[in-house]
């Protein structure tokens, strides 16, 4: 295989895209259709102060490095989530996130959540019961309001997280299997800004996985390559795994689930109860973030429980 460009030997070959291209041409062409996507889409500008969630994966240390080649504003934020599952798994994600931040001389916010809220995340799960024994629900809710909170004070206009298309079109998968329509009139590349939240945008929404992996091995970015211990057996890796049988059998299967979704969400004719599903988010009385639950938001109700407990015991 041989690249497009320059005919010399293919680093990646993309086959829903029918293109080859050598090492040196991809990394030109992944900033290019990162950059094409940013402003189709609408993400930010070069003015805008840019948040991004980094984890130590490849996709999210991927979108910083884009970004910051691009000349966007974008600092980092790890969250510590206190996750060890036998391979010490966040230690490691946030070793290699500051080695990343080092020597690209990036500034990089830390949040621990066991110094901010007493607890990890696996003994906040255990001490709420909630999500039959794996975390992955108390932490998700964790991770989504501490990236909220960090981007409202310290004033950044962007949150921008490293979903790839086979996240996002798993999540697709998974709310048209139910036809839950709230989720699927929010899911987009960019959710804009209410009541003193950053707008989120996803980037790197139309890349495949398999190509940010490439990105990070051209670019010689080292990423924690380990899974969260935790998501083992999850349901959203068995409909990765579906949508890949499809995508082998029909390349560019994946990414035409997602875009034509797109298009019918961004025509405004997918779901009638589009605006009264907006209409029914109020602020939550303690954090002040928008939320669909009657009176406090589902994280504060949670920590409330977790504060209970403490005194409890
Ligand atoms: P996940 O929910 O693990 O698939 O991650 C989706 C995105 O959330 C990543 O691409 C990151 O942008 C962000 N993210 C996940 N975990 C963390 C973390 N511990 N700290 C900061 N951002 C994170
Ligand atoms: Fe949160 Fe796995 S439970 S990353
Ligand atoms: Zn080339
Ligand atoms: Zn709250």
């Amino acid at each position: 295989m041989k690249c497009r460009k320059c005919g010399s030997k293919a680093h990646v070959n993309m086959r829903q895209h029918k293109l080859a291209l050598c090492r040196e041409h991809y990394l030109e062409w992944v900033p290019e259709q990162t950059e094409r996507f940013i402003k189709k889409y609408g993400m930010f500008t070069r003015d805008e102060k840019v948040l991004v969630a980094v984890s130590g994966g490849k996709d999210s240390l991927s979108l910083w490095d884009i970004l910051v080649r691009l000349g966007y504003q974008a600092d980092g934020l790890y969250i510590g989530l206190g996750i060890d599952g036998g391979i010490g798994y966040s230690h490691e994600s946030q070793r290699l996130t500051e080695k990343f931040a080092n020597e690209h001389d990036l500034k990089l916010h830390i949040v621990d959540i066991e110094k901010e809220y007493g607890q990890s995340i696996p003994v906040l799960s255990e001490m709420t019961h909630r999500g039959k024994g794996k975390p992955c629900s108390v932490c998700g809710l964790t991770k989504r309001h501490e990236m909220n909170r960090i981007a409202r004070d310290l004033g950044y206009d962007v949150l921008a997280t490293g979903h790839n298309l086979d996240d996002e079109a798993a999540v697709l998968f998974g709310n048209t299997l139910t036809w839950t329509s709230e989720y699927l009139l929010r899911q987009g590349p960019v959710l804009p800004s209410t009541e003193g939240l950053a707008r989120k945008v996803k980037p790197l929404c139309r890349f495949y996985e398999r190509e940010m992996t490439a990105y990070c091995l051209a670019r010689g970015i080292e990423y924690i390559y380990e899974e969260c211990p935790f998501a083992e057996g999850s349901t959203s890796i068995y409909y990765k795994e579906l949508l890949n049988q499809l995508e082998n059998v029909r390349p560019g299967a994946k990414l035409i689930f997602y875009l034509k979704f797109l298009e019918a969400r961004r025509r405004g004719d997918l779901f009638v109860e589009q605006n009264e599903a907006q209409a029914h988010l109020h602020s939550c009385p303690k954090c002040r973030q928008p939320t669909s639950a009657p009176g406090l938001c589902s994280f504060c109700r949670l920590m409330e429980k977790t504060q209970q407990l403490d005194t409890v015991s």
